[in-house]
């Protein structure tokens, strides 16, 4: 070690980096089960990206006609383009009965029908009787559903006595040289003091790395530390090409308009008024899955069909809708439109555009939630004291192409099955093995190198260069020469990261430092989706090559491994779809076509 900093030790049975939706579930879970339990977080709890999500969390709870938990796990696997582990899709579905009833009894506030059930809203690709009808399934809080969920869990974990750690940024994992893990280094930014928090688990909860990418609904702390961790430990990420694009982000501003608008009966039009979903997806319409309506909208675009002065997006209607459900179903929607578009819904179509969304691969887990690191002879093999949950794991219940309304649902349901597992691996108490040489602190060099970083080219630059990169090569639809000419780009990116320069060399709420160890973050997980995306020939999901359209399970139903090296170098493996269930209580989908 090179660097001399003072750090603080920290003992906890469970560390959980990140609290927003899955990070709170877990952490309170586990506190609830006697685990002394800490949750590290770069940002205050309820300023999570959580917060943001609008139109709902799913669950077949036939509040407002037909379901059945077997309808959601078929339209799941359909949705996830048969890309979804069936074992871990089939414990989502059903588990999502009692996990929103349990959110009800924290004291979440649904939306309520005339008889105070719970109000469920239509969301794309859902559907009842295996794509015969379409299924209410999506539970709201009116288009604020991510801000309820999100304060009530902050409640439970202080109800819990989950401690936090808070504006701690989570540098690197504890990995023993036999590559168990440890616990996590943080760096306080606030008064600039180092810690290493010890943990018989530790469960990353860390959300998506949507800012790799120019245009996105997602927060600027969307810079996918968890996976950035995960690469730099010598750990794989899964499935990396699969990058979800919401239909229908404000166009320049990129904020996200609810799914809910189109489930409350909004729709798309183009140039010439003409409600184009009727001809690509004839019995869901608009609210055909995520992946087909952005494909859609593109394509009108390209053809010329696009609205605006420059044919370059496309509009959402609601002005058809009576305002007493505007404003009671989609108020929030309404005031983004009118801050960020100028626009009055009441009055005018808001205009559109496909928008990077959510990132489907991230962290490869089993359903038990534990991390796995996948070799030729055990494509399960697990990561000791590791595990991952939420938009940072690929567990993987969402495939190819997530369904909306599942993120929430995958956040407290795998949040909670964190909680089981850690209670029963973690004996409470235990003692901390001890730190071989100088593991612990190896984080610290880099974090040093950052700090004193004396190159010529700033972070903002760097990061604008890649964000552009990953737009223009990583996009709706690429092909092999767009995704090759991605990867020299990328690469000269990464590359760069050598050449860093920062002004600020102070320990305390050092924001161009910050900022540049998430680029260094977001940068791994960019190299591993252009790679991973050139590599993978055929479509599926949220992957639509042009120069291979069509789904090749002959070839590619399997997952993508990538593992990203110190010097950027990508090197890609795969391993198998589970295509079975977990019970008897529902039979698995064998793959077949996929039409809307
Ligand atoms: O459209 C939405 O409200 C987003 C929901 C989701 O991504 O699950």
């Amino acid at each position: 070690m090179t660097n001399s900093y003072q750090v603080t030790d920290h003992y906890y049975d469970v560390i959980v980096v990140g609290a927003g939706g899955a990070g709170l579930r877990a952490g309170f879970g586990c506190a609830e089960k006697g685990l002394k339990t800490a949750l590290i977080s770069k940002v205050f709890p309820t300023r999570s990206h959580t917060v943001a999500a609008q139109g709902g969390i799913s669950a077949a709870l036939a509040n407002m006609g037909e379901d059945d938990w077997r309808f959601h796990f078929y339209d799941t696997i359909k949705g996830s383009d048969w890309l979804g582990d069936q074992d871990a899709i089939e414990y989502m579905c059903k588990e999502a009965i009692p996990a929103v009833i349990e959110l009800e009894h924290y004291g979440v506030p649904f939306s309520r029908t005339a008889e105070g059930k719970i109000y469920q809203r239509a969301f794309g690709g859902m559907t009842t009787n295996y794509g015969k009808g379409t299924a209410q399934r999506t539970c709201a809080a009116a288009d604020r559903t991510g801000h309820a969920i999100l304060h009530t869990l902050y409640q439970q974990a202080l109800k819990h006595r989950a401690e936090f750690f808070i504006e701690y940024f989570a540098l690197d994992l504890i990995m023993s040289d036999e590559g168990e893990c440890l616990g996590v280094m943080a760096w306080n930014l606030l008064d600039g003091t180092l810690h290493r928090f010890r943990a018989h688990q530790t469960i990353l909860a860390t959300g998506g790395y949507g800012r790799a990418y120019f245009s996105c609904t997602s927060a600027h702390t969307c810079t996918g530390d968890g996976g950035g961790m995960v690469l730099r430990a010598g750990l794989p990420l899964q499935d990396m090409e699969f990058v979800q694009f919401h239909p229908t982000g404000i166009y320049g501003a990129g904020c996200l308009i609810t799914e809910g608008v189109r489930g409350e009966g909004g729709y798309l039009t183009n140039s010439e008024g003409e409600r184009f979903m009727e001809r690509y997806a004839p019995s869901a319409k608009d609210l055909a899955s995520r992946d087909v309506v952005s494909r859609s909208m593109t394509i009108e675009i390209r053809e010329g069909r696009g609205v605006g002065p420059e044919k370059d997006h496309i509009h959402l209607h609601l002005e058809h809708l009576d305002p007493d459900i505007i404003h009671s179903r989609l108020p929030g929607i309404a005031e983004s439109s009118r801050i960020f578009a100028g626009v009055d819904v009441t009055k005018e179509p808001i205009p559109v555009l496909p928008t990077v969304h959510y990132n489907m691969g991230g962290i490869p887990t089993n359903v038990r939630t534990e991390v796995v690191f996948p070799t030729a002879s055990d494509p399960h093999r697990v990561v000791p004291g590791l595990m991952a949950i939420g938009e940072a794991a690929c567990v993987s219940v969402h495939g190819a192409n997530r369904l909306g309304s599942n993120s929430l649902l995958d956040l407290v349901v795998f949040g909670r099955a964190a909680a089981i597992r850690a209670a029963e691996t973690v004996m409470p108490n235990a003692s901390h093995k001890p730190l071989a040489g100088d593991i612990a602190n190896r984080s610290l060099d880099r974090f040093d190198h950052f700090r004193h970083a004396k190159g010529g080219t700033p972070t903002a630059k760097l990061r604008l260069d890649m964000q552009k990169t990953m737009q223009n090569h990583a996009a709706v639809f690429r092909s092999g020469d767009t995704l090759q000419e991605g990867c020299v780009k990328i690469s000269q990116c990464y590359a760069r990261m050598s050449d860093i320069g920062i002004q600020d060399r102070s320990l305390i709420f050092n924001t161009d430092l910050v900022e540049t160890l998430e680029l260094d973050n977001l940068m791994g997980q960019a190299v591993a989706t252009m790679y991973s995306a050139v590599n993978r020939q055929e479509s599926r999901g949220a992957h639509a090559r042009e120069d291979f359209k069509e789904r090749d399970d002959v070839n590619w139903l399997k997952h993508t491994v990538t593992w990203v090296d110190p010097q950027g170098q990508a090197s890609i493996g795969y391993r198998p779809v589970t295509l079975t269930t977990l019970t008897n209580e529902v039979e698995a989908v064998p793959p077949k076509a996929r039409v809307y």
